[in-house]
């Protein structure tokens, strides 16, 4: 009888890729970039470090943008899942599963994002019946993520800042989530550790064994930044002119 790890290292190894883009969970952690925004898009590909990008209503909002469009031009930027959202007002499965077929439709990297409630469930569960994959979104509980695993949803998003603004430590329900998805090799499901708001959170997404993290831009620059480095590349060039001059 193998121990845990054991078993999962076989499922694993057993992983085949869904379609191009949209991988079986992985050994590795990923970075998604968390924005509407196609330049912070573009500047984070050029960089190498983003697998996919995701958005929600809010951040299509701020862009101010047509929300097809938007999607079409991330798509051809990065090579990846890509998360849109069923429109906010759009509360009932029906609805859902029409405009999830819709998004779906704009290129093969899109998942469609669809809230936690009951409708959301049925549009998920229908979706993934005909092949589609789905974020669910606005996860709060380790319940909800199981819920949403069970529907057959691709990702689940739970979200570490709106948490951690109610006092709530959200580091501890990926923690939570993971151990659940881990207890259950069935679970192809893969956490997407959202509302990520600084490195730190990034960090703890890590200990805590997220499949992905997704990142704002402003918390991607932010990692990328400590004071001795830039302290020290300020030395190197004044040391390096002194001698050698520009
Ligand atoms: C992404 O999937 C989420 O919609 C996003 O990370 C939410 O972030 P916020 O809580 O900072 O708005």
């Amino acid at each position: 009888m193998p121990v845990m790890g054991q078993q999962n290292e076989a499922v694993r190894s057993q992983a085949i890729p869904l379609c191009k883009g949209i991988e079986r969970k992985e050994d590795n952690m990923r970075f998604f970039i968390d924005t509407a925004n196609v330049d912070e898009i573009r500047e984070a590909n050029d960089m190498g470090i983003i697998a996919g990008v995701t958005t929600n209503p809010s951040l299509i909002a701020k862009e101010g943008r047509d929300y097809a469009t938007v999607l079409k031009e991330i798509t051809d930027i990065v090579d990846g899942p890509i998360s849109g959202e069923v429109k906010a007002t759009t509360v009932d499965a029906e609805g859902m599963i029409k405009e999830g077929r819709e998004i779906a439709a704009l290129h093969k990297n899109m998942v469609v994002k669809i809230p936690m409630t009951a409708e959301g469930l049925k549009a998920i569960k229908t979706l993934s019946s005909e092949g589609i994959h789905t974020n669910c979104t606005l996860v709060f509980t380790a319940n909800q993520a199981l819920l949403a695993a069970r529907a057959g949803a691709t990702y689940v998003s739970p979200f570490l800042g709106r948490l951690d603004d109610i006092s709530t430590p959200g580091y501890e329900l990926i923690e939570e989530i993971a151990q659940i998805f881990e207890n259950y090799p069935d679970i192809d499901t893969q956490i997407i550790a959202a509302s990520v708001r600084s490195p730190l959170h990034v960090t703890q997404c890590a200990m805590a064994g997220a499949d992905i993290a997704t990142v704002p831009y402003k918390v991607i620059m932010q990692m990328i930044h400590h004071p001795l480095t830039d302290e020290g590349i300020v030395k190197f060039q004044k040391d390096y002119r002194a001698v050698f001059g520009d």
